[in-house]
Formats: structure tokens, C-alpha cells, sequence
């Protein structure tokens, strides 16, 4: 197999020959390639070294598993990056990626740190000792075969870390596959990012319940065609079980937009929205915070000590992230809004301000550039876009 040398962060990596793999469309097809390795994700594995890198200087020594790892570029970049790191353990099941992966840490000069596997990610995640306090699985399509195996080994307080590339079922253009795979109703609303990233929540939290492991997120992002997300391990049944109460479902009005939450797995939904009409309903999920502005907030002060290519555009992300992290379930299409006003849609820096100056909570979203979080209600947030309309 040709390959090339790319170098991501501080880390050299040989990787396959890209051209070889590049779609026409501008991204790379693990169909083409014997072992996958996708520039498209440099951001994304950016952010995660500086997870990893505030998760060392809060727990030390971090024991770190790569179970599903291609050319290694995750583990790698951990054991190469992160100071406070005892271990990473880098699998796959896949002769060809072994073969790179070899390759990878001897260009590193990482053999000390990292334990190089050759094995089904489950057979390895159910069977090593000592537990994990990060598992990363980056998977092709949906991380959900591997999401048992994960919860069985990280360990107390550590850090379960996943990529979902599936984002059709989850958003609702597959309803059925979602149901499948993650026991949940996806809807094809506006906010149907949103709705995924809490419908897999939700699912890892009811795998995790089992473990008696309470599953709190930390961080979780759509970005281009994936969802990332950090999900806190903490022991306890009755941990779990507050977890478990902020399960629920979002019911949403396709006639009028207004969107209704209920809370608990085997709750009682409400058929019918205030305008009449039938409710559609996406659940179950989580209900509770997408991230924890604080845990952000460092991850933030550590990228931003890095001198990453993307380290611009990650840092926009978090800070987004950090802004919207306190806010309701769901956003607003402000598009759509002005539409149901049947005005033009006024500048999103103007809303946010006057429903702020309102008293509501109100922020832009990462989910998308014409989106509008806010706990106003959608009659006062119609007529308040009505007034600040530049067609008036
Ligand atoms: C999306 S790629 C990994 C990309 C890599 N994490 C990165 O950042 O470049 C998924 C990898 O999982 C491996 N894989 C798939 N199923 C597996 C299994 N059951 N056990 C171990 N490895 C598996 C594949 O060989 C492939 O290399
Ligand atoms: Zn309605």
C-alpha cells in the first residue's frame, strides 16, 4: 500500500496515500482504502487531545485505550502530546492498520508508553485489567456495538469518548435504523442534530445503568457529518438513577413549532399541542446539560496553549459550546421563524440581544449558524421578531 507522512499536532503519522481514497466530493471513503485514516478529523481529534490533556492534570497517570485505532492517530497523539499519560493501549482488528500503527510508534518514538493489540475491540475492552480512565471508540457508522464493552472497562471517573458517524438514522432520515440500533424515535425537525446527539446520550446512559455507571456529559458536538461526545463514568445506583430521571422526550408541532419535554422513560406523552394539532414525538434522550461549561472552559485554556492548524476554528467551536451549554433543549431556526412571522429574518445578534435585555436566556447554537437558543416562549420570540424586522 503507498503512503504518505502527514503530521497532526506534534505527532508524525504515516498514513495511506490520500488521493487514493478522495471522493469527488471532497472526502474520504474507507471503502477505498485498506486502513482508514481521515484528515476531515484533525478538529475533532484536536479537541480530544485537550480533553485527554485536562483529564491528566485533574486524575495523573491516565491509562488510555484506543480500541478501534487505524493508523493509530488518536492513541498516538495522546501518548505523544498529553503530559501525564502511564499507558495507551492501541488496537485493531485489521492486519494492514497493524502494520502502521507499528510503523507509527517507532516514528514517534513512543514504544515505552504505548501497547500495540491486534484484537476484536470488545474481546479487549470486556477482558483487560486494569480499567481504563479514557476509552475512545471511533468507529466506522455507530459506535452502539461497542458501547457495552466500553462501560464494562472505564473506570471510576473516567471518560467514555465516541464518535457517531451514522448521523442519518440518528436525526430521522432513518427511523428505523435508529430504533435498531439505539431503541429511540429520531424526528426530522430543524434541531434534528440535536435531537441525535441526545437520543445517543441517552442511549450510552441506559447501556451504562447496567454497569451501575452514571454517564454525564462533559462535551458532545456535531460537527460536518459526525457527533462527538464525553461522557463522565461516575459509579451508583443512585447516581444512575438521577441520571435516569433526566430521560425523557421532546414532542414537537409541525404545524406551529412549538416543542413540549417530558420527562422519564415510561412517560405518559401529551397527543395534541396548545394549537390543536398532533404532537410527533423523538425520545427516549437525554433531557439534561450537553456539556459542562467549566470542563469546557479548560479544555478551551489548554487548546488554545497549543499551536494547532484548526486551533482557530476549535476554539470557536468550544466557546460556542460553553455559550449554549446552560440554555433549554432545542433552538429555533431564525429562517423558519421569520417565515412563521411572515417577516424577513432580523440579524441574529438582534434578537439575542433583545430577548437578553428581556430577561430570557438566549445564545446562538453550534448546531447551526441561523439557530437561536432561548427560553422565551415561541409567541413572545414570533412577536419580538416581528418588531425588530427590517421589513418593518
Ligand atoms: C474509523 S476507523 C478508525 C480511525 C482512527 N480512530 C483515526 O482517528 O484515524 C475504524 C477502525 O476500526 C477497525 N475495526 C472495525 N471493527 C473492529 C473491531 N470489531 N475490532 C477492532 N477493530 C475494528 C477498523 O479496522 C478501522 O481501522
Ligand atoms: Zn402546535
Amino acid at each position: 500500500m503507498t503512503s504518505q507522512l502527514i503530521t497532526e499536532g506534534t505527532t508524525r503519522l504515516e498514513v495511506p496515500e490520500l488521493e487514493r481514497f478522495r471522493t469527488p466530493a471532497g472526502d474520504y471513503a474507507p471503502s477505498l482504502t485498506r486502513v482508514f485514516y481521515n484528515p476531515l478529523m484533525e478538529l475533532c481529534r484536536d479537541i480530544s487531545v485537550s480533553v485527554v490533556q485536562v483529564l491528566a492534570n485533574e486524575l495523573g497517570a491516565l491509562r488510555i485505550c484506543d480500541p478501534l485505532a487505524g493508523v493509530g492517530a488518536r492513541g498516538l497523539r495522546y501518548a505523544r502530546e498529553v503530559k501525564g499519560i502511564s499507558k495507551v493501549v492501541v488496537n485493531d482488528r485489521s492486519p494492514d492498520a497493524l502494520e502502521f500503527i507499528r510503523r507509527n510508534v517507532a516514528l514517534n518514538d513512543l514504544a515505552d508508553l504505548v501497547e500495540i493489540r491486534n484484537e476484536d475491540a470488545n474481546a479487549l475492552l470486556w477482558s483487560f485489567k486494569p480499567k481504563f480512565h479514557v476509552v475512545d471508540l471511533d468507529p466506522f457508522g455507530s459506535p452502539a456495538p461497542f458501547v457495552d464493552a466500553a462501560c464494562s472497562a472505564i473506570a471510576r471517573g473516567g471518560v467514555v469518548m465516541l464518535t457517531a458517524t451514522d448521523t442519518a438514522p440518528l436525526c430521522g432520515t432513518h427511523p428505523k435504523a435508529c430504533l435498531r440500533r439505539y431503541g429511540a424515535r429520531s424526528m426530522r425537525t430543524e434541531y434534528c442534530h440535536e435531537l441525535g446527539v441526545r437520543i445517543l446520550i441517552g442511549f450510552c446512559q441506559r447501556m451504562g445503568g447496567k454497569h451501575e455507571l452514571a454517564l454525564t456529559p462533559l462535551l458532545a458536538h456535531s460537527t460536518m457529518h459526525y457527533f462527538r461526545i464525553y461522557l463522565r463514568a461516575s459509579a451508583g445506583a443512585k447516581r444512575v438513577d438521577e441520571v435516569m430521571a433526566q430521560q425523557g422526550y421532546i414532542s414537537h408541532c409541525f404545524s406551529c413549532g412549538r416543542r413540549t419535554v417530558t420527562k422519564g422513560i415510561a412517560a405518559e406523552l401529551p397527543s395534541f399541542c396548545e394549537c390543536g394539532e398532533r404532537l410527533a414525538h423523538a425520545g427516549p434522550l437525554w433531557l439534561g446539560r450537553l456539556v459542562d461549561k467549566g470542563f469546557v472552559e479548560r479544555v478551551a485554556a489548554d487548546l488554545a496553549s497549543r499551536h494547532f492548524r484548526l486551533g482557530g476554528s476549535a476554539l470557536e467551536l468550544l466557546n460556542r459550546l460553553a455559550e449554549e451549554g446552560e440554555g433549554p433543549q432545542t433552538f429555533y431556526d431564525v429562517h423558519e421563524l421569520a417565515r412563521r412571522a411572515g417577516a424577513s429574518p432580523p440579524k441574529l445578534a438582534r434578537l439575542l440581544e433583545g430577548l437578553k435585555a428581556k430577561g430570557y436566556f438566549a445564545s446562538r447554537t453550534h448546531f447551526s449558524p441561523i439557530g437561536l437558543r432561548t427560553d422565551a416562549p415561541l409567541d413572545e420570540v414570533l412577536s419580538f421578531l416581528k418588531e425588530v424586522s427590517p421589513s418593518r
